[in-house]
Parts: C-alpha cells; structure tokens; sequence
C-alpha cells in the first residue's frame, strides 16, 4: 500500500489550518469577528432593518436557531472539505467497458457464481434507493448548518449515481430487468435488511418528528448511526465484496471497477456521516443507550448471516458465507472504534486482508484494457 492509501476508511486526510475555509473558523482574527459582529459588517449594518451576521459559534448540527442560508463563516470546516473531495471523484457508468462482463456473465461464472453476482446486484439496487432517501429527506432537513447540507446534496447525487450504475450492469448484460429489481421483495433474505433499514428511516421521517425531544434527538443519532456506519460502513462493504471476489478472478472486472467507484463514493459517506455524528453527540450532550446499541448491532448482524447464507448456500471460490460475516464483524469493529464505542464483536479477525487493497482505486491497471481508475479532478483527492 502507498502512503496515498495506506488507511481508506479515513479518507479525508486531517489538513494544517491552511485552507480558506479552515482559516475562517479557526484564526484568531475570525473568532474575534465572530465575537464582534459590529465590525464585520460596516456596509450594512448601519441601515435600517439590517441582520446581524451570522456567527459560526451560533451553527448547530441540529436545532440551529441562526440563518441557514450563509455559507461563511464555517463552524464545521471539515464538511466542506468533504463537499470539495467528494467532487474530485466525477465517472459516469457509460465510461467503463462492460463487453467482457457480458462474456463471463453468460460463458464463464458458474451457476452459483451467476447467483451471487445477481442477487448482489438485486440488493444494491435497492439500497442505493434507501441512501439517497435517508439523506435526502430524513436527515438533510434536520441540518442547520449549510456546510454540512451541501456534502448532503451532493452524497444525494451520488446515490442516485450508484442507482444509475446498476441499471446500466443490468442492461449490459441483458438481465431480466423487472425480476431482479422485483427480487428484494420475494427473498425473504435480501428483504430483511431492506425491511430493517425501512423501519429506522419510517422512524425519523414522522412528520411530528421533533428534534428538540431528546427521546426524538436518541432515535434521530441512532438512525443516522445505523445507516451511516452499519448501512454504509458495513453492508455496502459486504454487498460489493462478492463481486471484487469475482473480479481478483478476472471475473465480471467492469462491474467490480463500477464498484470501485462507488465504493469511493462510499467511504467518503460513512466518514462523514460518522464524524457529523460525533459532533452531534458532543454538541448535544447525547448518551447512547448501550442496550439500544447493542440490538442495533445485533439485529445488523441478524440480517447480514442471513443474508450471506442465501447469497452463498454454495460457497464460490475464494468466498464463502463465513468470510463474509466474518468481514462483517471485523469492519463492525472498525466502525464502533470511529464512533468512540465499545467493540460489538472483540476479537473479530480480518479474514479478507485483500478487501482494503482492493477497495483501493489505485492499484496497477492495463491502460488498453479498462479506463485508468486513478481518475479524478480538481488535484489530488486527499486519501490516509
Ligand atoms: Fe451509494
Ligand atoms: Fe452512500
């Protein structure tokens, strides 16, 4: 691994104060704007009806009382950074070859290959759908800071990409369209996690949903924290990881570099959602109740076994049901460390040391074969 990667689970690499937006909350010279907004004005304020300026201490992540509507000055530099990183990862599906996927779709996996690779496809789908609803209707409207509204927006985008992405796998090989975006509905398996992720968005989408009850305030943190870390962190993890199993094969290689994309996109989604967490929790005084935790993750880990056991009744080569929970228990852990919580599963081993490798984007690629991954805009995206 190179120093541009060596930890892609922190992808937003932590900055010397240097930058515009750092500057303005952190400098001394902004707090002290900040603390006399008098001087920050001098061509308005002095006419009849005018505003005070918007003060980056006043911001909240939740129950914001300030103007939503002014960017600067930042209390939460680090999302907009976010919003910058995210737009240096621009692909359209269109721009990955699909042909040799329709070849080993239809001549080279096996029966049971052909099940995984479509069931997978089947659940992603879906889940995407979920994603973008998530952000875009039940938590961007519950920010108050436009900072972190805006990486929202664009993380909404983004899954609408992702759904796009798969309706075009889906298309290239020439799969019964309304069957596999029917399947999540009849397979009790894939339907469990949606069902499960269906109850926490229904949960904080009540239109009575208040934030200022800290019963309400507990259950908004619990569902950003399941979909973030568990929804994101997790499951996006597992559901790709079958097809980049295929892929390390020379198996299904355009699907598996569509998800590479996406699994980039993804990283970026689960460390900001985790850290917007984490100040929620701080700025809020929030207490987690362990016993509501531990059934988050237990009813996680529920739906993920059995889900992996339909997906593999048969084992592939190189992966099998018990490797993908154990990866699910490993990068459980890995998420509960982020959130500053206790371990769900201690112990858990990291039976597929190539996932992070090859979840990596940059890795040695044949230019005459597929479109360089390392592609990106706008400099160097910023990567631990
Ligand atoms: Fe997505
Ligand atoms: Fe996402």
């Amino acid at each position: 691994m190179t120093a541009f990667f060596d930890d892609w689970d922190t992808p937003v690499r932590p900055r010397a104060a240097t930058t515009l937006a750092s500057r303005q909350a952190d400098s001394p010279a902004s707090t002290a704007t900040a603390s006399r907004p008098d001087a920050a004005l001098s061509a308005t304020d002095a006419r009849p009806g005018a505003q005070a300026p918007v003060r980056a201490a006043d911001k909240r992540i939740v129950n914001g009382q300030g103007d939503i509507n002014q960017l600067a000055p930042f209390k939460y530099p680090w999302a907009w950074e976010f919003f910058l990183n995210a737009n240096k990862n621009h692909w359209t599906p269109l721009e990955i070859s699909m042909a040799q996927d329709v070849h080993d779709y239809h001549h080279r996996l096996t029966p049971a290959e052909r099940h995984v690779f479509e069931n997978v496809l089947s659940y992603l789908t879906t889940s995407d759908i979920l994603a973008m609803r998530n952000i875009g209707l039940a938590v961007m409207e519950k920010m108050t800071a436009p900072e972190l509204q805006i990486y929202q927006a664009r993380q909404v985008y983004e899954e609408a990409l992702h759904t796009w992405t798969y309706q075009h796998c889906i298309e290239s090989l020439g799969l019964d369209q309304q069957e596999i975006y029917n399947r999540y509905r009849v397979v009790p398996e894939i339907h469990g996690k949606i069902a499960l992720a269906n109850r926490r968005l229904e949960r904080v989408m009540r239109a009575d949903f208040d934030l200022t009850d800290r019963d309400n305030l507990h259950e908004f943190a619990l569902s950003y924290l399941f979909f973030a870390a568990i929804f994101e962190g997790c499951w996006f993890y597992n559901g790709f990881t079958p097809i980049f199993a295929l892929q390390r094969r020379g198996l299904m290689k355009g699907t598996a570099e569509q998800l590479q994309y996406i699994m980039r996109d993804e990283v970026l989604h689960c460390a900001f959602g985790i850290r917007t967490l984490r100040t929620l929790i701080a700025e809020e005084n929030l207490q987690l109740d362990p016993a509501a935790l531990a059934s988050l993750w237990e009813e996680a880990e529920t739906a993920e076994t059995a889900y992996a056991g339909y997906l593999l009744r048969e084992p592939i080569l190189g992966y099998s049901a018990a490797q993908h929970m154990g990866q699910f228990r490993y990068i459980a852990n890995r998420r509960a460390r982020q959130l500053g919580l206790a371990e769900p599963y201690p112990g858990a081993e990291n039976l597929l040391p190539w996932l992070d490798e090859q979840a990596n984007l940059r890795k040695e690629k044949n230019f005459f074969e597929t479109r360089v991954t390392e592609y990106q805009t706008g400099g160097a995206l910023s990567w631990e």
